[in-house]
């Protein structure tokens, strides 16, 4: 792991501060016999009111997943934000998470947002291998994200946290899971300011970036400006960066999101500009969608078919490589990216990494050691080797690598029963295990 203190990496755009609420009988006194029953025929593209919330929330527990949905008034974020009381307020959205995830990790990593408030920036773990870029005369300065916030507002999410199994109104919960509410923010917009006259400086010493929040582009902001321009500016930005540096490898995490049209140019015209898209099922479902492969999202218990879904992903937004992350495995597929075997170091890792996350310890080396001593998920083991027999590969069957015209990895994840959080897990997996192959590669 001593590789990872070698490793500079850039993450940008989306940070905010994850207002958490575990669902429980306080917050069932916010509802009327009549709002449960209207919430339970309801299915919300945006949040107007309480009723929204619970019909998403809803929904969520039903099927077991999280999903994210915006507020879509000012008057409901004010509701939220007098009537919930937190159980505890966290860093969120992906680059902050990860940013001080790869920081507690020891790798040099430069963080930028567009919305840096000064509770913001109280988030940001105070290490010095967390650096945030501004230009001061001409010249870029890295600094703690302390010394760099504005004086704007704070963006927040709010995070509603279920159990499997717990009921909410008589809905049962069919995993641990959450639901986002997440509000829009006027400087939400992928624009890196001045510091496009640097990027020389900032992108040359980088080995590698992982680019996410696309989804919060607004459609149209206060100056007139909409997210399509926005949009173009962050594919500029991709392109700068590769040829500034073309050794430079670029993850996109990809979200859920319901603003189809945005989603899809996300990925449609994003993604095919880096090297790396990853993801969890309930995403890959929305890229199924929007790449018109008309199919059922594999089961995880058919591997085979998911190997074959990410195949078709990679050839059809021409990358490098896909990732992956279920319940019981990790699974990469990849065309002329990196090895496998750093590929297989990094996902061995970060099943390290995202069962401390879900023990609740804090993410350190030291403490990753813990999770060393426990046992993959037996179920994952078999999955691979159903893996094997399909693609006709010992090599799958007995290491979980197979190579061939696209190379597969396959790792069983170590499963931490009943985290206290799910919300960030993935974020832990998708960045450390993306790390590690680019220090090893
Ligand atoms: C999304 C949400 C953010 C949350 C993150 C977790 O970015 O907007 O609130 O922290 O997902 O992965």
């Amino acid at each position: 792991m001593e590789a990872l203190n070698d490793l500079s990496i850039f993450l940008a755009y989306n940070a905010n501060v994850d207002v958490i609420k575990h669902i429980g009988e306080d917050f069932e006194e916010n509802y009327t016999g009549e709002q449960v029953r209207e919430a339970k025929n309801r299915n919300p593209e945006k949040l107007s009111d309480r009723v929204d919330l619970l019909a998403a929330i809803f929904n969520c527990m039903r099927k077991g997943i999280g999903d994210e949905i915006l507020i879509k008034t000012e008057e409901f974020k004010g509701w939220l934000e007098e009537e919930i009381t937190p159980d505890e307020k966290r860093m969120g959205g992906q680059a902050g998470i990860m940013s001080n995830l790869l920081s507690m990790l020891g790798c040099r990593t430069v963080v930028f947002t567009p919305v840096l408030s000064k509770e913001q920036s109280r988030f940001f773990e105070k290490n010095e291998n967390l650096l945030y870029p501004v230009v001061e005369d001409d010249e870029l300065e890295l600094k703690h994200p302390e010394e760099c916030w504005k004086e704007i507002e704070t963006k927040k999410n709010w995070i509603f946290e279920f159990f499997d199994d717990q009921e909410l109104f008589g809905v049962a919960a069919e995993s641990n899971s959450r639901f986002i509410a997440s509000s829009e923010h006027e400087l939400d917009n992928l624009e890196i300011g001045e510091l496009e006259n640097r990027l020389d400086d900032l992108v040359s010493s980088q080995d590698c970036m992982i680019l996410s929040g696309y989804h919060n582009l607004k459609r149209k902001y206060g100056d007139g400006s909409t997210w399509r321009e926005h949009l173009e500016s962050a594919k500029d930005f991709i392109r700068s960066s590769k040829e500034i540096n073309p050794d430079l490898k670029i993850q996109i995490e990809f979200a859920a999101s319901h603003q189809k049209e945005i989603r899809e140019a996300t990925l449609e015209e994003v993604v095919p500009l880096a090297d790396v898209i990853s993801f969890d099922l309930n995403e890959l479902d929305f890229i199924m969608d929007d790449l018109g492969i008309d199919e059922d999202v594999p089961d995880p218990e058919s591997p085979g078919r998911l190997n074959e879904v990410l195949k078709s992903i990679i050839e059809e937004l021409n990358i490098e490589a896909a990732s992956i992350h279920t319940h019981h495995y990790f699974m990469s597929v990849s065309r002329d990216y990196v090895d496998s075997e750093p590929i297989k170091k990094g996902f061995e890792f970060a099943r390290n990494v995202v069962w401390t996350g879900a023990s609740g310890a804090d993410i350190n080396l030291e403490n990753t050691k813990e999770a060393e001593k426990v046992n993959p998920s037996e179920r994952g083991f078999e999955l691979r080797n159903r893996l094997g027999e399909f693609l006709g590969s010992e090599e799958m069957k007995e290491r979980g690598i197979h190579r061939g015209e696209f190379d597969t990895v396959v790792v069983p994840n170590k499963i931490f029963e009943n985290p206290r959080l799910s919300v960030g897990l993935g974020d832990l997996i998708s960045a450390s295990s993306f790390a590690l192959e680019n220090a090893l590669r």
